[in-house]
């Protein structure tokens, strides 16, 4: 009697030695399992604890497809070779793995041998147990796992609970490895679609840069318009008065005081043509300059009040024929390294933006900059103007792309959309816009006099 009580005891406790062996084994096989994030890595994890607990001469998985109608193998090996997949739809009838997947609930199927199950995983040995249990993750059915062997009555409730504990510990790891490569997936998309957003900017930039090109160029011929046209009034009245003298040189009735009226008239008309002359040179000096920073992105070191003087040069005929005024008031010797062209962009895309829609319908508008320095590397630079200003609602929406007011009377709504971008990305620093009640716009930027290596690929 106290023999068979001894017995009794001694084998409860080796089975308990066993199942807190088999425990500590799940739960470092489930740490395993659980810390890949890679779907193969996990399907080659459980492959091999699946051997190393069970009888199983194959292992398959199957996953449920997206639309929820059939479960796809994804996964299967009989005695160390794959297995040719198969997809089972999950209203299959007979279908054991389609049975699990509906029911949600472990199969377990002992075989007497020559049995004709048509049903088994497919396979070429001849099969007596088989296993089959829902991989489920927070109530979602993920797909179904199943074992097979050729050994009878295999799966009793310890096989049906260490593989239970699998399959859980696999529904894991195949809910985050899916997750993580959906994650993986959308930053590879948010990655491609902000370096075509890079290559749109890019070339909006570009586009913009020909734009303003283009109003350089009438710029140019604009104001070489005076100049030119008053050397060709004063030629043209040197020549006639040529042609008088000559006259009277001819007929030998020229005076002495006649002689000294041409030779002082010669020479203020050649004076003047030297100064109109010289302004056309010079305009046309600065105009190349402009040009060549506006098309090359050429950084050099610049004077800030020569920089914005060159820009308005180049607007004031559009100014003047609005009837506007502007003031440049920056403090001396406020010398830039940076990328002129760009900055020129941004304020000639401001004081355009001014004309345009602050001052727009107004007569005598008045458009003020005023550049000071801000500390040792920086500068502030305002632009102001005494227009209607911005809608509050409008503020915050300003430098988007796309943001206009003037839909269908050629706003595009990028001029501060890419100036901003300039702003930010090549001049390196930062530009803010306000409109206090009554008062127009005010458009702040901050920027060092030192801009950083470009950061955008333009
Ligand atoms: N100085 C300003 N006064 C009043 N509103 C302004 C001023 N500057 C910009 N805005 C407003 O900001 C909007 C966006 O300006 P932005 O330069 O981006 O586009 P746009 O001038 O409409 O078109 P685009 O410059 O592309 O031809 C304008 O439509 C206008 O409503
Ligand atoms: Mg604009």
């Amino acid at each position: 009697m106290i023999d068979a009580e001894t017995e009794h005891h001694r084998r409860v406790a080796v089975a308990l030695k066993e199942t807190s062996a088999t425990l500590e084994t799940l739960g470092t096989i489930g740490r395993e399992i659980t810390a890949s994030l890679n779907i193969k890595d996990v399907f080659g994890a459980l492959h091999r604890h699946v051997h190393h607990l069970l009888d199983a001469s194959s292992f398959v998985v199957y996953l449920l497809d997206d639309d929820q109608r059939a479960l796809n193998m994804v996964f299967g090996m009989e005695l160390g070779q794959p297995l040719s997949q198969i997809i089972v739809p999950l209203d299959l009838p007979e279908s054991n793995i389609a049975r699990c997947a509906r029911e949600q609930q472990a199969v377990v199927i002992h075989l007497e041998p020559d049995n004709d199950q048509k049903t088994l995983i497919p396979g070429t040995l001849d099969t007596r147990s088989l296993l089959y249990a829902p991989l489920i993750v927070c109530e979602r059915l993920l797909g179904v796992m199943s074992i097979q062997t050729s050994l009878p009555d295999a799966y009793g409730e310890r096989e049906l609970s260490i593989f239970l504990a699998l399959c859980a510990y696999g529904a894991i790891a195949l809910d985050n490895a899916a997750a993580y490569a959906a994650a993986e997936a959308s930053q590879r998309r948010a990655d491609q679609a902000l370096s075509e957003l890079r290559q749109t900017q890019g070339e909006l930039i570009q586009r913009e840069k020909l734009a303003s090109l283009g109003s350089l160029v009438a710029g140019v011929a604009h104001e070489l318009n005076t100049p030119i046209g008053n050397s060709l009034l004063v030629a043209s009245t040197l020549r006639d008065e040529s042609t008088q003298f000559l006259q009277q040189v001819q007929q030998s009735s020229v005076r002495r005081s006649d002689l000294e009226r041409y030779c002082q008239s010669a020479a203020e008309s050649s004076d003047l043509l030297m100064r109109c002359l010289v302004k056309a040179a010079d305009l046309i000096a600065r105009f190349k300059q402009l040009a060549v920073d506006q098309t090359s992105d050429l950084r050099r070191s610049f004077d800030l009040r020569t920089g914005c003087e060159d820009v308005v040069l180049m607007l004031s005929s559009r100014l003047r024929g609005a009837g506007h005024q502007l003031e440049v008031d920056i403090t001396d010797g406020l010398i830039m390294d940076s990328y002129p062209g760009a900055f020129g962009q941004v304020l000639s895309n401001l004081i355009i933006n001014a004309i345009v829609h602050g001052l727009d319908g107004q007569m005598h508008g008045l458009i003020s900059i005023v550049g000071r320095p801000k500390d040792k590397q920086h500068i502030v630079l305002i632009v102001k103007d005494n227009g209607r200003g911005i809608q509050a609602e409008h503020l915050e929406r300003i430098f988007e792309p796309f943001f206009t007011t003037r839909f269908g009377q050629g706003g595009s709504g990028l001029g501060m959309h890419i100036s901003y971008n300039i702003v930010r990305s090549i001049l390196g620093g930062s530009i803010s816009v306000s409109s206090p009640a009554g008062e127009g716009a005010i458009f702040e930027m901050i920027l060092p006099l030192y801009a950083m290596e470009q950061r955008l690929g333009i």
